[in-house]
């Protein structure tokens, strides 16, 4: 069963258990985690994080979300929540948002 954890400092670091996988989007918009959102459509970079575990657990970036980390010159570890999907299994994947929420 894969997890992900939000770290957002002050906020509270929030904790998801994701069975099914999917949209890392939706899990927020659930579970109110601590990462800001505004165009949703990979082109704005609000929403844009630091995977600082398991970046395996996720699925490739497609090109409009690497064109817009790569116009922001971003790490490699680097993506954005919005396009972020999260494949089933067990694991970890831990969130930093880079933006203030
Ligand atoms: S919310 Fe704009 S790129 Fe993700």
């Amino acid at each position: 069963m894969p997890s992900v954890t939000f770290e957002a400092p002050p906020h509270k670091t929030v904790t998801i258990e994701a069975p099914e996988g999917g949209s890392v989007a939706d899990l927020c918009d659930k579970y109110e985690a601590p990462v800001p959102f505004s165009c949703r459509s990979a082109s704005c970079a609000t929403c844009r994080c630091e995977v600082a575990a398991g970046a395996d657990l996720l699925a490739a970036p497609e090109d409009e979300e690497l064109d817009i980390l790569d116009v922001l010159g971003a790490p490699k570890t680097h993506r954005l929540a919005c396009c972020l999907k999260l494949k089933a299994g067990p694991g970890l994947v831990v969130l930093k948002p880079v933006n203030d929420y």
